[in-house]
């Protein structure tokens, strides 16, 4: 990580153990582990999310391509959050015909360089120019006036809390240009046996991803976090819809964070904050996205309806 981006993590890390309750950010997950750990979960049995929405765009793709409208333009293809970029690969299968320049953001190198790679030897005659950094920042310089399409998939925007979302969305907006799509995958809501699994699989992979952050903070920070004196605590409010993951101490204790000249204390049944997945409905997806100046155009479900990805048109 660069020093500008160390030392934002490093004031994150304070302000969030400095707080009751203690909270980290989910964004900092995202190491070279934290990648890997991801790409794991995603092929997990439970983690449904992602099979949801690779077959959205497995038996859909044609239709989502005809709802970009961008047939003969030049356009660009923003996507925020990319990840391994597996399942935006089904998707520009159908746009193999199509002049456009695939611009993947994510806050993590090791991503944006690996998908790039991929890209570049599973489908060489894409264009491709990977943006690392964080989506907020690069969306706040995207002023071509070039037609966009953006990308935001994975149910990302689930982790931001409604008010959030829908700043966030307004945003985004702000730099889109009339006629420009926006295509949002959101997971929705449904049972607590089928959501809390995806966020506590039986092999432990999401418990090794969300502790990673505490290896994390041991290796760039010089603390002293024992993995062994901490849990992952993931818990489901069905009626709201929020999956939330936390990271509960074990006992009573002090942990030094010698690089930051502090020392925070826990105690016993202390639980850190780490992430909200929101799980939508029609009234939550019109929530954040009221007042943004998107239209839907479309919906896109899986065969079980347990997945959406939502087509919008900045008017
Ligand atoms: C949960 S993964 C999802 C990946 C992909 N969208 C998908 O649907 O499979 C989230 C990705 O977003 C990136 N990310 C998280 N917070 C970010 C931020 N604030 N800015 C840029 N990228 C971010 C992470 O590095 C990670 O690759």
């Amino acid at each position: 990580m660069d020093r500008v981006g160390l030392a934002v993590f490093a004031e994150e890390v304070i302000q969030g153990l400095s707080t009751e309750p203690k909270r980290l950010s989910s964004k900092w997950f995202y190491d070279e582990v934290g990648d890997d750990l991801f790409v794991q979960i995603m092929k997990l049995p439970e983690y449904y999310l992602t099979d949801c929405e690779f077959q959205i765009f497995e038996q859909q793709r044609q239709n989502i391509i005809e709802g970009f409208d961008m047939s003969g333009k030049d356009f660009d293809l923003y996507e925020l959050g990319a990840g391994d970029g597996t399942k935006t690969l089904e998707l520009l299968k159908g746009l193999r015909n199509v002049e456009f320049t695939y611009k993947p953001i994510d806050i993590s190198i090791h991503a944006i360089n690996n998908l790039e790679r991929r890209v570049s030897r599973e489908m060489p005659n894409i264009q491709v120019e990977g943006i690392q950094g964080e989506y907020f920042d690069v969306l706040a310089e995207l002023d071509s006036l070039k037609p966009k399409v953006i990308l935001f998939m994975g149910s990302n925007i689930g982790n931001l809390m409604d008010s959030q979302a829908n700043d966030f969305l307004k945003r985004l907006s702000r730099v889109m240009n009339p006629g420009d799509k926006l295509l949002l995958g959101v997971d929705l809501k449904k049972p607590s046996a089928i959501v809390l699994p995806a966020y506590n699989d039986a092999a432990g992979i999401t418990a090794k991803f969300n502790l990673n952050l505490l290896t994390r903070i041991n290796l760039e920070f010089d603390a002293n976090f024992d993995l062994h004196r901490f849990r992952h605590a993931p818990e489901y409010d069905e009626e709201r819809g929020w999956a939330l993951s936390y990271i509960e101490s074990l006992v009573d204790q002090e942990v030094h964070v010698k690089a930051l000249s502090k020392r925070y204390s826990f105690k016993k049944g202390e639980k850190i904050f780490m992430e909200v997945s929101r799980k939508y409905d029609d009234d939550t997806i019109s929530a954040i996205t009221q007042n943004t100046s998107l239209d839907i155009v479309s919906k896109f479900y899986d065969q079980q309806k347990y997945f959406c990805d939502v087509l919008f048109e900045k008017q």
